[in-house]
């Protein structure tokens, strides 16, 4: 029905993409995102850079999410933005900009907590993804974070199991780097483990108790074999690229996997959905599409666009908040950490 319509712009900014995104309720009518590639020759994210980055981006694309969404901005019923976890300097620009146009436009303004919308993002209305019933277990899985939480409802979400140090796409990245490969170095591993052997080299699980995680060891460890085996040969890992990535990439999804089944033992809850960037993975996505048959689990695996850093995801979270008219004030602040809570 027209007048139960709501139409709600989300701004993402936490990091190094700049997105913008136009949903009506549940339905995303736009979701631009413009990378920042500047990052690359550094081998990671530059906060300053990518803060100035951002402010060069937001403008355009904004004005492109509304273009394509074909809606006028005198339409909007909200603007939703993400106001952490993340970079102070990259979160600022976004909030500053929301803030303005919800200020600009006089509609409301939605607060959004980065996590939570990787976890909502299973709610977009879309005919290639189901949502999950609740309670289900979330394994949100990036650059910047590695946890399992025990969704109840939209809003009361418990973290059950989290990263001591390094989260998974770091471990990623920071491997594919000792490679010698670009930033981020994540969907190059995917793509070269593609092509070897997963059990060609082995590297040790950590030994973390209950459901955290640890991956600072993994790192350690592969540094150490790869000077090792390149000083017996200079040429080893250009010979051997695909195999190393392949034994890496396994490593990493044996933990994930080892932890999301103690998960379920503990919980007795056998539906998992997965999110953030590293639920790119062909990997874990194909271990999670296995699991169905192997372990009787239900398991929700959001399109690809849903995963990495998108402004949609935001978007779903500032459209369940316009329901229950959760605001925010003008005076809100953004805030680098920001605890996923009940
Ligand atoms: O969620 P995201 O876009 O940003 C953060 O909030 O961190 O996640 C980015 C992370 C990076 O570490 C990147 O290497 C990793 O996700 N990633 C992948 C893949 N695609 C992205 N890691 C492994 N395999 C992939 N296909
Ligand atoms: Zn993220």
């Amino acid at each position: 029905m027209k007048n139960q319509e709501n139409f709600i712009l989300a701004i993402e900014s936490s990091c190094d993409d700049t997105s913008a995104a136009v949903l009506c309720n549940k339905k995303v009518l736009s979701n631009v995102v413009a990378t920042q590639e500047i990052h690359q020759k550094y081998g990671g994210v530059v906060p300053e850079l990518a803060s100035r980055a951002h402010q060069q981006n937001i403008v355009p694309v904004v004005h492109q999410a509304l273009a394509q969404a074909n809606i006028d901005k005198k339409q909007l019923s909200a603007i939703a933005f993400t106001r952490g976890p993340g970079l102070m300097g990259s979160l600022l620009v976004g909030a500053s900009f929301a803030k303005s146009l919800s200020l600009g436009l006089a509609i409301p303004l939605i607060e959004v907590n980065h996590m939570q919308a990787h976890i909502l993002a299973h709610f977009i209305e879309d005919r290639e993804q189901e949502s999950p019933d609740f309670p289900f277990l979330a394994m949100t899985i990036s650059g910047g974070h590695t946890q399992i939480v025990l969704v109840k409802s939209y809003f009361e979400m418990e973290i059950i199991g989290e990263t001591l140090d390094d989260a998974v796409g770091e471990a990623f990245d920071k491997s594919a780097k000792l490679l010698g490969l670009p930033y981020p170095g994540g969907p190059l591993i995917d793509k070269y483990a593609k092509l070897g052997n997963e059990k060609a080299f082995e590297f040790p699980k950590p030994k973390v108790d209950g459901l955290n995680f640890s991956f600072s060891g993994l790192k350690t460890s592969i540094l150490y074999f790869i000077q090792k085996k390149t000083k017996e040969n200079s040429e080893f890992v250009t010979e051997n690229l695909a195999d190393i990535c392949a034994s890496i990439q396994f490593t990493i999804l044996e933990i994930l996997m080892d932890k999301l089944k103690l998960a379920v033992k503990q919980t007795g809850v056998k539906r998992i959905a997965i999110g953030g960037g590293v639920a790119a993975n062909s990997g874990i996505r194909s271990r999670l599409a296995n699991a169905e048959e192997e372990f009787g689990w239900k398991t929700y695996i959001p399109k690809f666009e849903y995963c990495t850093d998108n402004a949609a995801m935001i978007g779903i979270v500032g459209h369940f908040k316009f329901l229950e008219k959760d605001f925010a004030e003008q005076n809100i602040a953004a805030k680098a950490r920001y605890k996923l809570s009940s």
